[in-house]
């Protein structure tokens, strides 16, 4: 059960994708139907029979009760959405990810109406050194993505995460540190997953106006705008 209604799975699936191939809503981020969860941003925790997990790791299984669509939970995602506004540099309304990005459709879709911290500001680069791609760190939200898709598909390894706690952040892996240095490709799977705006493809701007992107027409928890798999 999910909030009171039954739910099918197949044997071995997570309780998110359960619920995603039913059309439900738990709202994520680091979560991708074609990558392995890793279970790292931890805005699609539930409570399974009283106790808290993350959906996109924790199995569906028989009997279970799960709740997700609560004032309590849905708290913690506002304060989680909230923690990482203020940690990096997102500027909606400058950004070409803008009503494309899983990060701002998902504050639409929990009701964040303000950051309730204090900001960050942090400085950040900007690398601009690919020809084709540009890496803006300051949109970064750790989540991974690209780091799972240059291994996995890909297969060439140029992102990874170092540093911990509020020091984490994503690095390239290149003898200079730049993208520019790297064998990466607009064609690569890492140069397209990303779910804000943080790696974006140079000389495209507005291809989609404003107004008819796919969070635009569509909040996030419609089953029809979560990611393509
Ligand atoms: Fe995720 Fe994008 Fe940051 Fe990579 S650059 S970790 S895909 S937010
Ligand atoms: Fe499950 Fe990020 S989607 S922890």
């Amino acid at each position: 059960m999910l909030d009171g209604v039954a739910v099918d799975f197949i044997p071995g699936e997570t309780i998110l994708s359960a619920a995603r191939r039913q059309g439900r809503y738990i709202p994520h981020l680091c979560w991708h139907p074609d990558f392995d969860p890793q279970g790292s941003c931890r805005l699609c925790v539930v409570e399974v029979n009283g106790r808290s997990g993350s959906a996109c790791t924790l199995r569906a299984s028989a009997g279970a009760v799960v709740e997700s669509d609560t004032d309590e939970l849905n708290d913690q995602r506002r304060t989680l959405l909230q923690m990482l506004f203020v940690e990096g540099n997102h500027f909606c309304p400058a950004c070409e990810k803008s009503g494309n990005c899983l990060l701002q459709a998902t504050a639409y879709e929990m009701n964040m109406q303000d950051v309730r911290f204090e900001e960050f500001y942090p400085q950040r680069p900007v690398d601009a050194s690919h020809p084709d791609i540009l890496l803006d760190f300051n949109r970064c939200i750790l989540c991974e993505l690209c780091v799972r898709a240059s291994h996995d598909v890909d297969h060439k390894d140029l992102f990874a995460i170092a540093g911990y706690g509020i020091g984490t952040h994503l690095v390239i892996n290149s003898e200079s540190g730049q993208l520019g240095d790297t064998n990466m490709a607009l064609s690569d799977r890492a140069a397209d997953i990303c779910p804000v705006g943080a790696i974006l493809p140079k000389r495209r701007g507005f291809v989609t106006p404003i107004g008819q992107r796919r969070y635009d027409l569509h909040r996030v928890s419609d089953p029809n705008t979560q990611e393509a798999s």
